[in-house]
């Protein structure tokens, strides 16, 4: 067979190869590149979204099936890739460097927030990508106790854009705090302006490098600093965490109505705190009530990412800078953060897909 025929037909099999989230096949989402035939032999790249890529596996062994599954190919060999980042949602506010913006919210304090964003994060960066947390809770940022930082940031002199703030690394994620900025237990008494202001600086202010996954730990509730953020930078989606008891979840329906007004798609709800098991026991205890979280999910008609139970480690693991992700990466706990991480790389991955257009992000107009 001439080889640009062959070329073809190994093309035409990759096309049937279909991305299982953007339900597309590969050779039309440009993932197939370098193919090159030569008797028999197939070399090529899948390069996909996100080097994070939970299903990469399965599109790994798809591909090469397709290709042997044309005559006369003998052999396969294929090399899995991502692309490289930057910004999907391309505009003046994108952050440089920084592929997406997560975004991990509450309507209350105090139901795991930080604990969610922290675990999110570190299971994001063991699952391959190269992730930040900002931790935006002006009130009360935790993140660096969390994630185990004692030292701030570095200042860097950048040519072009004056002193930029080096974020410090911790159990491989670039971590930046206003807890970092703040002299010991002074309370934050600014207003919006300011507030503004100050998430202005954490976006544009610091020097990420190169981020597949920025996650952002909210303040609670629906207050100035998310919609700061919103108006800011285009944030690719929302986490919501919420216990199952009613109070909390009337609060994160407010969350829900927010991002939904200033179009943050929210990729799912996160249930913490469902249930409580006495260690060894096989018995679940529903403290704050049981499948708040699904009735949340029916009505919002989106998807309840996880169900993260009650356990002691994990409160030791926050108050420790050791998260639980990556102190026990095989524990039941972890597990159910990676799947988390698995299922928002997915998110993720269909969001940025779907054509965004950079006039659709919305100003405000509010300071
Ligand atoms: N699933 C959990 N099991 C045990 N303790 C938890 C769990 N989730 C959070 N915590 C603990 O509850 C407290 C509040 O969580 P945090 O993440 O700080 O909430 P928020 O950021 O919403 O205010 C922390 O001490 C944290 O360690
Ligand atoms: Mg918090």
């Amino acid at each position: 067979m001439p080889a640009n025929s062959m070329h073809e037909e190994v093309l035409n099999a990759l096309r049937k190869v279909e991305d299982p989230d953007l339900k597309r096949d590969l050779v039309s989402l440009n993932m197939i590149q370098d193919l090159e035939i030569l008797n028999g032999q197939v070399k090529l790249r899948v390069v996909l979204t996100t080097p994070a890529c939970p299903m990469k596996a399965k599109i790994e062994a798809d591909v090469k099936a397709a290709v042997l599954s044309v005559e006369g190919i003998q052999n396969v060999e294929v090399k899995m890739d991502s692309r490289p980042r930057g910004s999907t949602i391309q505009g003046s506010n994108s952050i440089p460097g920084v592929s997406h913006i997560i975004a991990v919210s509450s309507g209350k304090g105090g139901v795991g927030k930080s604990t969610v964003a922290v675990n999110l994060a570190v299971s994001l960066a063991r699952a391959g990508a190269k992730v930040g947390i900002l931790d935006a809770d002006v009130y009360g940022p935790n993140i660096p106790t969390m994630m185990g930082v004692t030292e701030g940031p570095q200042i860097e002199n950048h040519p072009t854009k004056g002193e930029l703030f080096l974020p410090p690394t911790s159990h491989g994620v670039k971590v930046m705090s206003m807890g970092f900025l703040i002299q010991g237990d002074q309370p934050l008494v600014w207003r919006g302006p300011m507030l503004h202001n100050v998430v202005s600086q954490f976006c544009h202010k610091v020097n990420w490098g190169e981020l597949d996954y920025l996650v952002v730990d909210m303040p609670p509730g629906t207050g100035d600093v998310q919609l700061s953020l919103a108006q800011l930078v285009p944030v690719t989606g929302a986490v919501l965490v919420s216990t199952p008891q009613e109070v909390s979840m009337q609060d994160v329906r407010k969350a829900y109505h927010m991002f939904e007004k200033v179009r943050v798609p929210v990729m799912g709800f996160v249930e913490n705190m469902s249930y409580f098991q006495a260690p060894g026991s096989t018995e679940k205890h529903y403290i704050f009530g049981k499948e708040g979280g699904q009735i949340l999910a029916k009505k919002f008609g989106v998807d309840l990412l996880a169900q993260i139970p009650i356990e002691q480690t994990v409160r030791e693991g926050g108050d420790e800078g050791r998260p639980i992700s990556v102190s026990q990466t095989s524990s039941d706990i972890a597990t159910k953060f990676a799947d988390l991480a698995g299922q928002v790389v997915r998110k993720v991955s269909v969001l940025a897909n779907q054509a965004i257009d950079p006039s659709q992000i919305v100003q405000i107009g509010k300071f």
